[in-house]
């Protein structure tokens, strides 16, 4: 049986720790979806569509994967789209308990759904979005931690939202 599989995350925006993680599931499964959370109760820094977009980018070259966006809980999308198990990263033991106590939240909601960790690639252990935002912010170099295909867009939007421009 074919075997579909979700990536979901904030995506505020897309790393090469995410890039690893979604390439990894797309040479293991049929399918991988990457669900772009839209409302988590903070305030992203790009936009649902720019998110979408940057994943498009990075990942065009994955033809079983699919960018998607989603509301509401997990556990609820994944039963109504058909979807077989979450796959999440772990990049440290930092990650390890919120990650635990959302595989056996979704699990309760959703007894079918099973959670798969892979741990995260050494080059992309420390890697996460806000740290982006916050070095790009600053002016520092973000090329190490972000697809160079979206780089420019990401240092343009978070420059222009510091300046104020947008
Ligand atoms: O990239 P993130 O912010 O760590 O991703 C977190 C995400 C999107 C996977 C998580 O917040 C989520 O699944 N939110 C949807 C709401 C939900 O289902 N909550 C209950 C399970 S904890």
């Amino acid at each position: 049986m074919k075997k579909t599989v979700i990536c979901p995350g904030s995506f505020d925006p897309v790393t090469l720790g995410h890039l690893d993680i979604i390439t990894r599931a797309a040479n293991m499964f049929d399918k991988v979806v990457v669900a772009v959370l839209v409302n988590s109760g903070k305030t992203p820094s790009f936009s649902t569509q720019e998110r979408i977009e940057l994943l498009s980018e990075s990942l065009n070259n994955l033809k079983n994967v699919e960018i998607t966006s989603f509301d509401g809980l997990l556990a609820d999308y994944c039963r109504e789209h058909g979807i077989d198990a979450i796959v999440k990263g772990l990049r440290a033991v930092s990650d390890f308990d919120y990650e635990f106590q959302m595989a056996i939240t979704n699990k309760k909601l959703n007894p079918s759904l099973e959670t798969i960790f892979l741990t995260a690639d050494a080059d992309s252990m420390y890697l996460s979005s806000s740290m982006v935002r916050e070095v790009c912010k600053m002016g520092g170099d973000i090329s190490n931690f972000v697809p160079a295909c979206v780089h420019d867009r990401i240092v343009e939007k978070i420059k222009n939202k510091k300046t104020g421009v947008i």
